[in-house]
């Protein structure tokens, strides 16, 4: 019985070594918790040697009490030590896994706008209506009739191969018209006067690229038919349309020119002055007085009413405001010509 305290002290000391270099290898609260269970539990060497001490003399209790009491305190301290620092290691790694870097520069927001081809056509639209016109369109797939017959362009006139005509295969007559006057026959065979249009859209010719030739452009039509509508209105008008859009010091020029529904008709010009003194003249549009022949077909009284037509290419007037130099930037939709305007 003499010996019996030694012994439980001896297995004291080295459970508590055991302990301290487990709680030490203790990689997380969980682990750590299995240490505390492996050496404090209801199954443990240590509960072994609480229940063992109900054998011992009264002092031999109170030495190996003594003991447990400072082995319990020796455990509990490094326990608790272990357990803040995986605590705070724990912390540290989630604020690490979570951390938010305030300082880097913000994805930069790109907002959409208009195609610059859009724009300017709203431009030019806007000056119109500002004038009285309204908004008039047709179709881009258009019946020959329309685009041809009615504009005074018979079936074996030059103009029909000049504007090099894209046919739409399997329907007879149906091209894909080659400018926007088709729709000055359609407004007037519905429509008498006074009439003042004008007709935004996509045209067509099989026309190869170029800089200056695409097989897909757009223009924007205009035609006014009233009662003593004359060549001088006309001018008036573009004069007008070119100095909103082109600014308040532009001149224009008409040239004699040919088109089968107007007579006269004429090529447009607008003055420029170049840097360096030089002034000079740029053709935006081809125009004209509505041939009496036209009218008389469309179903509107050439004796009584007289009207002028004029037909503007967009994207020419856009390389001319913007300074364009090749008409496939339009069609290209590279981001950073888009971006641009
Ligand atoms: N339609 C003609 C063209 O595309 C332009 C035009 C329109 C000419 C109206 C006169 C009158 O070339």
């Amino acid at each position: 019985m003499s010996d019996a305290v030694p012994r439980e002290t001896d297995t004291l000391q080295r459970l508590r070594d055991e302990a301290l270099a487990a709680i030490a290898q203790a990689g997380d609260p969980a682990a750590l918790n299995q240490v505390r269970v492996r050496f404090t539990g209801k199954r443990s060497e240590l509960a072994d040697v609480q229940k063992r001490m109900k054998d011992l003399s009264p002092d031999g209790r109170r030495a190996l009490g003594q003991a447990l009491n400072a082995f319990r305190a020796e455990f509990d301290a490094a326990y608790a030590t272990r357990d803040a620092e995986l605590a705070s290691a724990a912390l540290a790694a989630r604020l690490e896994s979570e951390r938010l870097d305030l300082t880097l520069p913000p994805r930069r927001l790109r907002p959409g706008r208009p195609h610059l081809l859009t724009q300017v056509e709203q431009e030019m639209l806007d000056v119109f209506i500002g004038m009285g016109f309204q908004v008039a369109e047709g179709p881009e797939a258009e019946a020959g009739v329309y685009n041809f017959d009615l504009l005074n362009i018979e079936p074996d006139h030059p103009a029909r191969q000049e504007m090099d005509t894209i046919y739409v295969d399997g329907f007879d007559d149906v091209v894909l018209r080659t400018h926007t006057s088709p729709v000055q026959a359609r407004v007037m065979t519905t429509q008498q006067p006074p009439i003042a249009v004008v007709v935004p859209g996509r045209t067509y010719r099989a026309d190869s690229v170029d800089a200056t030739h695409s097989p897909v452009f757009s223009q924007v039509e205009g035609l006014v038919v009233g009662e003593g509508i004359t060549m001088a209105d006309l001018r008036g008008t573009l004069l007008a349309f070119s100095r909103a859009l082109f600014g308040e010091d532009r001149d224009i020029r008409l040239r004699p020119s040919f088109f089968p529904f107007t007579e006269p008709s004429a090529e447009v010009d607008v003055s420029f002055d170049a840097p360096g003194g030089n002034h000079g003249w740029l053709e935006i549009l081809g125009a004209g007085m509505v041939d009496p022949n036209v009218l008389a077909m469309c179903g509107i009284d050439p004796e009584r009413y007289s009207g002028f037509a004029f037909g503007i290419g967009i994207e020419r007037v856009a390389m001319l405001r913007h300074g364009v130099r090749d008409i496939r930037e339009f069609f290209e939709s590279d981001v950073r010509f888009v971006a641009h305007f």
